[in-house]
């Protein structure tokens, strides 16, 4: 019974703690692998490995969290994080198609939605980090 409190509070604490910078980093790292996935499916001609990377990007891309109002990196309008809020619905809906084109055997498109996928990285990184 013990065991089941301490696991909850556990649980909880790792629910509800606030999203830290650490946080978003592993998920930017953790996006980059599946990029980098994405990469080696198409020189592999991998479907696994694409779908992987596909997955992986479609996680990380809807749970992190942008930084607020501040934060290091923090746009001083609202504006900015609305912006990245889009940014995170573009790179989950071209990952999707990565893999539903890639699979399709269509792999110019899987490419084309790839590259889209980059420059919505890209753009919140201009954005948001002033890279
Ligand atoms: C919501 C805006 C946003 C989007 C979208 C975004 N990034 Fe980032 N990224 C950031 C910010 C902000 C940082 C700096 C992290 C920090 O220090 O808070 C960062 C940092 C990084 C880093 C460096 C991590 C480190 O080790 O310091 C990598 C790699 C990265 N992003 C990859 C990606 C990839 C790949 C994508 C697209 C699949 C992506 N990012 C999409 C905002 C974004």
């Amino acid at each position: 019974m013990k065991k089941i409190v301490v696991s909850l509070v556990l649980l909880g604490s790792t629910i509800f703690a606030d999203y830290t910078k650490e946080d978003r980093i592993a998920d930017m790292q953790a996006m980059e692998k599946g990029m980098a996935d994405i990469q080696k499916g198409f020189l592999y001609n991998s479907n696994d490995l694409i779908q992987k990377g596909v997955a992986t990007v479609r996680n990380h891309a809807l749970t992190l969290q942008p930084p607020r109002i501040g934060e290091q990196f923090s746009p001083d309008q609202q504006y900015a994080f609305m912006f990245a809020r889009k940014q995170q619905r573009k790179i989950d809906s071209h990952a999707a198609k990565v893999g539903i084109k890639f699979a399709k055997g269509d792999k110019y498109q899987a490419m084309q939605e790839y590259t889209k996928i980059l420059k919505q990285c890209t753009a919140c990184h201009i954005k948001l980090r002033k890279w």
